[in-house]
């Protein structure tokens, strides 16, 4: 379950604990998602952008880097004030605003960004499809949304979640790659790529920012000893030291 209705004033305790380890993750600043997600919207000097769910704000640095002038919404202060201390360490505050926000009730009017992004953040939603409309809505005419997410393998979603659940009590329910397409193109988008790469890590390196010798991850290596065999060689190539963290990046287009 997420951990609060979209409105309610309520920090994440998961997010405000590991703000700090989010802004320092060389894992989340960087990675082969970031920069298809980037290039795939077409960002570039003069566009506006939207980054739901920014986090600790490195999609949004990364488009204020391509030269877009950028707001990066989000309902964890302590992610709000790491991402402002970010862009200021990078010189790029004046490109960029972090304000305070949910998805599912975007503080944006209608049509006002060339580029919408989410990345990484889409599986803590408590209403996906609801926040697929808001981001739909603040996307002008000709404009471009891109969606990276951890896209389970077709049929195992189930499984996914609730090992996703055990070590972040946040994680509400990933989508694959088919559901995403039909949830952006219902809303009226044009589909122009969905690309799904899978990155191989090591159980520790999936785990964080949960500790590795935690309760969480107790209970995660419990979980994938009793799995069977197909199930384990899909999540982690049949090694429970291991983890196949399979990702999507979409973007579609709002007809102009
Ligand atoms: C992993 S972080 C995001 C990472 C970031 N997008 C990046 O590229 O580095 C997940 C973020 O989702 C935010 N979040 C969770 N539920 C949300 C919701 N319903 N609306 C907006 N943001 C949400 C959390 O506050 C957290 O900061």
């Amino acid at each position: 379950m997420a951990w609060a209705e979209p409105g309610a004033a309520a920090p994440n305790p998961f997010f405000t604990a590991h703000a700090r380890a989010y802004a320092t993750s060389a894992r989340h600043a960087a990675g082969r998602d970031l920069a298809r997600l980037v290039a795939q919207v077409g960002a570039g000097p003069g566009l506006t952008a939207v980054d739901v769910a920014t986090g600790t704000g490195h999609t949004a640095l990364a488009l204020a880097a391509a030269g877009c002038r950028v707001i990066g919404i989000d309902p964890t202060p302590a992610m709000l004030a790491e991402a402002a201390a970010l862009a200021r360490e990078r010189g790029l505050q004046d490109r960029v605003e972090f304000r305070p926000g949910w998805a599912e009730a975007l503080p944006l009017p209608d049509r006002s960004a060339r580029i919408v992004t989410c990345r990484r953040a889409a599986h803590h939603f408590t209403d996906v499809p609801r926040a697929v409309r808001e981001m739909c809505r603040v996307l002008a005419p000709g404009g471009r949304l891109g969606i990276s997410d951890m896209a389970p393998e077709p049929g195992l979603g189930d499984e996914l979640d609730a090992l996703e659940r055990l070590r972040d009590p946040t994680h509400a329910c990933a989508w694959d790659e088919d559901r995403w397409r039909a949830a952006v193109e219902g809303a009226g988008l044009r589909c122009l790529a969905v690309e799904v790469s899978v990155e191989e890590l090591s159980l520790e390196e999936w785990l964080a920012p949960a500790s590795p010798d935690g309760a969480e991850a107790r209970a995660v290596r419990a979980r994938l000893g009793a799995l069977a065999p197909p199930l384990l060689a899909a999540l982690c190539g049949g090694d429970p030291t291991r983890w196949r963290k399979r990702r999507m990046v979409l973007a579609a287009e709002r007809p102009a």
